[in-house]
C-alpha cells in the first residue's frame, strides 16, 4: 500500500517533469482529500506515525519539493504540513492556518521567524530540527499555547533570551540538543511548567548553576551528554522532585558531585560514564535512590575506595566496565546495598575480586567479570569453588570466560581449571602499584604514590624512602605524608628527593615489593642567544614564572675562556629576554640562567655566544685562501670603525634604548628588570678591555 503509493507520486514527479505542465492536484492519498495542492506536495488524509505524535490528519507532505518559501495558498484546513529537506529560509507561514497541529520545517535554512508562526494556536508539534536558527528572542513563541513538542536540535542556537519560552504552557518535550548553548539561564524553563524530557546533548555547557530548575517539578529526564560540564553547584537539581533519568556522560566532570544528588529523591537512572575521574572516595554515591548506576568508559578512573557505595537501598544494576585505569575495588567499598541484582566489572584492569565484596551483596545475581588481569592465587579460591560447586545457583558468573593474567605459571588458564581447594590458605601478598615504573618530575612539584595490596592474611604496607626511611603508618612531616597507609606524598620535590621509592607489603607468609624510580630535574628552562651585533648581546628564554617555592631567577655569565667568577643578573621572575651592552667585542661568552628554590641555587640551562658575530657565515671563513681573509678582515675593521663611531653617537641614547625595545611583550619584560641591574655603557666601549673585566677587579 505504502509502497505503490510512493511509486504513484514518483511517477506522477517524472510525468509533470517531462510535460512541465501541472497535471494533478493533489488527488492520490490514503484517503482523498480534495483540495487544491501546492506544486511537488502531496495532500491526503492519512495518519502521521512519528515518534513523538500519532494522529490521522489532513496533511500537506512537501518533502524534498526543493521549496525555498512555504507555499502561501494552503487550504486552511490542513493540520499536518511538512516542509523538511527544502531550502526554505524565512519561516513565513501562510495567514488563516487555524487547523495546523503539526509543522515540519526540518532540514532547512532557516534563520528567523516570522511573527505569523505565533498564530498557530492549535499546533501541538513544532519540528525546527537541523536549521541554521542561532538565537530566540524574548515571546518568540507566544501563542502557542497548546505546543508539546518543540524541537530546536542541530541548529545554531548560541543566545537564548530569558522569556523565549515564555508561555509554552504544555511543552512536554524540548529538544535543543546539536546547538551552541554554553550556559542554562535561570528564568529560560520557568514557563514551562509541564517540562517533562529536556535533551542538551552536544552543547558546550560548562556549568550547572542553582537555581535553573527551581520550577521545573515535572521534569523526568534530563540529557547533557557531551558538553564540557566541570563543575555542579550544591543546589542545581534543586526543584526536580519528578527528576527519573539524569545524564551527565561524556562531559569534564573531575568528581562527583555527591550532595547535588540528594535532592532528587526520584532519581532512578544516573549516568557518569566518559567522565575524567580519577577515583571514587568515601561516600560518593551514598543514600541515594537509584536503581541503575553508571560508571563506565572512564579513562581514568584508578580506584574505588573503601564506602565509596553506601546505603544505595534500590540500587539494582551497577556498571563499573571498560575504566581501562581501574586496578583497584576497596573489599569494603559497598556498604548496605541490599538490591544490588547486576554488578558489571567487566573489562578493567582488576587483579582481584575480593569475596568480601560478593559477600557484602545479599541479592547479587548477575556478575560480569571478565577481561581482568586476574592474579590467581589463593584470593580466588572462593571463587574457583563457587563457580564449580554449583552450589549457589543464584549468582551467574561469566565463569567460563574468567582466565588468569598471573602468576606466570596460571598466565592465560581459565580459572574453572584450576583445583578446588579449602579456602583455609594463606597467601604471600602481592602489591597493587598505581604508578608507573619511574618518574621524571620537575623541582617544586609534588610526588604522590599509591599501592594497594592483597594477601592473606590481609598484608601490612610499607613505603620506603630513597634514603632508606621506612614509613609504615599514616604519618605527616613537613613535606612527607602518607595517607591511609596506601598514598605516599612527598611535597615541594627538591634534586634530593631523587631515587627509588617503594611500597612493601608483608604478612606472615611473605612480602612483595613495587618500586619507581622518580628523577627530579630542573625545569625545562631553554636559553638562547639572538644574533648579537658587535659588543651587544641579547639573550631570551622560555619557562620562567612565578613560582611560589622559587625567590629568585638570575643570569650568571663571564667570559667563556676565563675563570674568573660569574656576574650575577637578577630577572623578574617574568623577564623573558636580557640584553647585554657592556661587552667586549669579537668574545665568546657563557650566559647561564639559574633559579633559587628553597636556599639551594640551581643552573638550568648555559650557552656559549660571541659578541659582534652577527651573521652565521664566519667561520666558514677559515677554509678560503688569505687573499680572501685579508680582504674579509680589512671590510670587518672597516665595519669595525664604522660602528664604533655608529657606537659613540649611540651611547649617549643607550639608556633610553633599553626601555624602548622593538615589540610590545619585550617593553614589558624589560621595565620589570630593575635598572641597578642593568650594566650601563661605559667609556671602554670600543676598547679591548671589557667592563667585565673591571668589574671583577672593582
Ligand atoms: C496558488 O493557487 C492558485 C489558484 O488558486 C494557483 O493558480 C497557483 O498556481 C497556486 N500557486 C502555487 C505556488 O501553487
Ligand atoms: C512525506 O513525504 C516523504 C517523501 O515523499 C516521505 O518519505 C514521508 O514519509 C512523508 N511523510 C508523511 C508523514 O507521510
Ligand atoms: C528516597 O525515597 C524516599 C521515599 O521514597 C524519600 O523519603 C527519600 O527522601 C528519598 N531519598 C533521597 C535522597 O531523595
Ligand atoms: C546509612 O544508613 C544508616 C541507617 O539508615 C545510617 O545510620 C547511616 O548513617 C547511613 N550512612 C551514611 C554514611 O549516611
Ligand atoms: C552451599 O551453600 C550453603 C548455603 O548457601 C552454605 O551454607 C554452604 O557452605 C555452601 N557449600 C559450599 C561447599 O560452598
Ligand atoms: C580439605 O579438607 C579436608 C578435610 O577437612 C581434607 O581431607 C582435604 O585434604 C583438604 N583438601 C585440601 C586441598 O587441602
Ligand atoms: C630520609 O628523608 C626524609 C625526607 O627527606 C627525612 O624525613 C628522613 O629523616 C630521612 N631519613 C634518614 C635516615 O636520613
Ligand atoms: C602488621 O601491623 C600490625 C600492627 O601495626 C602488627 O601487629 C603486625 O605484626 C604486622 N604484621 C606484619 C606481618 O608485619
Ligand atoms: C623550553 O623550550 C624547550 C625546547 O624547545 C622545551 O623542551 C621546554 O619544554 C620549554 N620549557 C617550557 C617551560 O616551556
Ligand atoms: C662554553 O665554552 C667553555 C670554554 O670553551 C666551555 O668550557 C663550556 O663548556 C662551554 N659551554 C657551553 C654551554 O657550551
Amino acid at each position: 500500500m505504502h509502497l505503490s503509493q510512493r511509486e504513484l507520486i514518483k511517477g506522477r514527479l517524472i510525468i509533470f517533469l517531462l510535460l512541465g505542465v501541472k497535471l494533478f492536484t493533489g488527488i492520490e492519498s490514503r484517503m482523498d482529500w480534495n483540495v487544491e495542492c501546492p506544486l511537488k506536495c502531496a495532500c491526503y488524509i492519512g495518519r502521521l506515525d512519528t515518534e513523538n505524535f500519532k494522529q490521522v490528519m489532513k496533511i500537506v507532505n512537501c518533502t524534498k519539493a526543493g521549496l525555498s518559501l512555504i507555499p502561501q495558498n494552503l487550504s486552511s484546513s490542513t493540520e499536518a504540513l511538512i516542509v523538511s529537506s527544502n531550502s526554505i529560509k524565512d519561516l513565513n507561514l501562510p495567514p488563516r492556518m487555524r487547523q495546523l497541529k503539526y509543522l515540519d520545517v526540518s532540514n532547512n535554512k532557516v534563520t528567523s521567524f516570522d511573527k505569523q508562526i505565533q498564530k498557530l494556536i492549535q499546533l501541538r508539534n513544532l519540528n525546527l530540527r537541523s536549521n541554521f536558527i542561532t538565537s530566540l528572542r524574548n515571546g518568540q513563541f507566544s501563542g502557542l499555547k497548546y505546543l508539546i513538542n518543540l524541537d530546536l536540535s542541530k541548529n545554531k542556537l548560541r543566545y537564548i533570551e530569558k522569556h523565549a519560552f515564555g508561555g509554552l504552557n504544555y511543552v512536554q518535550r524540548l529538544n535543543l540538543e546539536d546547538n551552541n548553548l554554553n550556559i542554562l539561564e535561570n528564568q529560560w524553563f520557568v514557563g514551562m511548567p509541564s517540562l517533562k524530557w529536556l535533551y542538551l546533548s552536544r552543547n558546550v555547557l560548562r556549568e550547572l548553576k542553582n537555581g535553573v530548575f527551581d520550577t521545573s517539578n515535572h521534569l523526568d529526564t534530563i540529557s547533557f551528554k557531551e558538553n564540557k560540564i566541570r563543575n555542579i553547584e550544591h543546589n542545581a537539581f534543586f526543584g526536580l522532585e519528578q527528576l527519573a533519568t539524569l545524564d551527565l556522560s561524556n562531559n569534564n566532570i573531575l568528581s562527583i558531585p555527591s550532595k547535588s544528588f540528594l535532592k532528587l529523591p526520584n532519581l532512578k537512572k544516573l549516568n557518569f560514564d566518559g567522565n575524567p575521574i580519577y577515583r571514587l572516595v568515601q561516600e560518593t554515591f551514598c543514600n541515594l535512590n537509584v536503581s541503575v548506576l553508571s560508571l563506565s568508559y572512564m579513562p581514568h578512573l584508578s580506584v574505588i575506595e573503601e564506602g565509596a557505595f553506601v546505603n544505595l537501598t534500590k540500587l539494582i544494576s551497577l556498571q563499573i566496565h571498560d575504566n581501562q585505569k581501574l586496578v583497584f575495588i576497596d573489599p569494603n567499598a559497598f556498604d548496605n546495598i541490599p538490591s544490588l541484582r547486576n554488578l558489571y566489572i567487566h573489562n578493567n584492569r582488576l587483579r582481584v575480586l575480593p569475596h568480601k565484596i560478593i559477600q557484602s551483596l545479599p541479592s547479587i545475581k548477575v556478575c560480569h567479570f571478565y577481561s581482568n588481569l586476574l592474579h590467581c592465587d589463593c584470593n580466588i579460591d572462593w571463587m574457583v569453588n563457587d563457580i564449580m560447586s554449583k552450589n549457589h545457583t543464584s549468582i551467574m558468573y561469566d565463569g567460563a570466560m574468567l582466565m588468569c593474567y598471573t602468576p606466570p605459571s596460571r598466565y592465560g588458564l581459565p580459572i574453572v581449571s584450576l583445583p578446588q581447594t579449602n579456602e583455609t590458605q594463606n597467601c604471600v601478598p602481592m602489591t597493587i602499584p598505581i604508578y608507573d615504573k619511574n618518574y621524571e618530575m620537575s623541582i617544586g612539584e609534588e610526588l604522590r604514590l599509591e599501592c594497594h595490596a592483597t594477601g592473606v592474611p590481609e598484608p601490612n604496607i610499607t613505603w620506603m624512602l630513597p634514603n632508606g626511611s621506612m614509613l609504615s603508618q599514616s604519618i605527616k612531616y613537613n613535606r612527607i605524608e602518607v595517607k591511609n597507609k596506601f598514598i605516599l606524598i612527598v611535597r615541594h620535590l627538591q634534586k634530593s628527593d631523587s631515587g627509588l621509592y617503594a611500597c612493601q607489603a608483608a604478612n606472615s607468609e611473605g612480602f612483595d615489593i613495587s618500586e619507581t624510580l622518580v628523577k627530579v630535574i630542573n625545569k625545562p628552562i631553554r636559553i638562547i642567544a639572538l644574533p648579537s651585533t658587535l659588543n651587544y648581546i641579547t639573550i631570551t628564554w622560555n619557562g620562567t614564572k612565578y613560582w611560589s617555592m622559587i625567590s629568585d631567577y638570575q643570569i650568571h655569565y663571564r667570559e667563556a675562556k676565563s675563570r674568573v667568577n660569574y656576574r650575577i643578573v637578577h630577572l623578574s621572575p617574568y623577564s623573558r629576554r636580557y640584553t647585554f651592552s657592556n661587552l667586549k667585542s669579537y668574545t665568546s661568552y657563557e650566559f647561564c640562567i639559574v633559579y633559587v628554590y628553597s636556599t639551594e641555587m640551581y643552573p638550568v640551562d648555559c650557552i656559549n655566544a660571541t659578541s659582534g658575530k652577527a651573521l652565521d657565515y664566519l667561520p666558514g671563513i677559515t677554509s678560503v685562501n688569505t687573499k680572501a681573509v685579508a680582504a674579509v678582515i680589512t671590510i670587518v675593521v672597516m665595519i669595525f670603525i664604522l660602528a664604533c663611531a655608529i657606537m659613540v653617537v649611540r651611547k649617549f641614547k643607550r639608556r633610553k634604548s633599553y626601555s624602548s625595545t622593538t615589540d610590545e611583550e619585550d617593553t614589558f619584560v624589560t621595565t620589570q628588570i630593575p635598572l641597578e641591574n642593568v650594566y650601563q655603557p661605559n667609556t671602554y666601549m670600543c676598547s679591548s678591555k671589557t667592563s667585565l673585566i673591571r668589574a671583577q677587579e672593582q
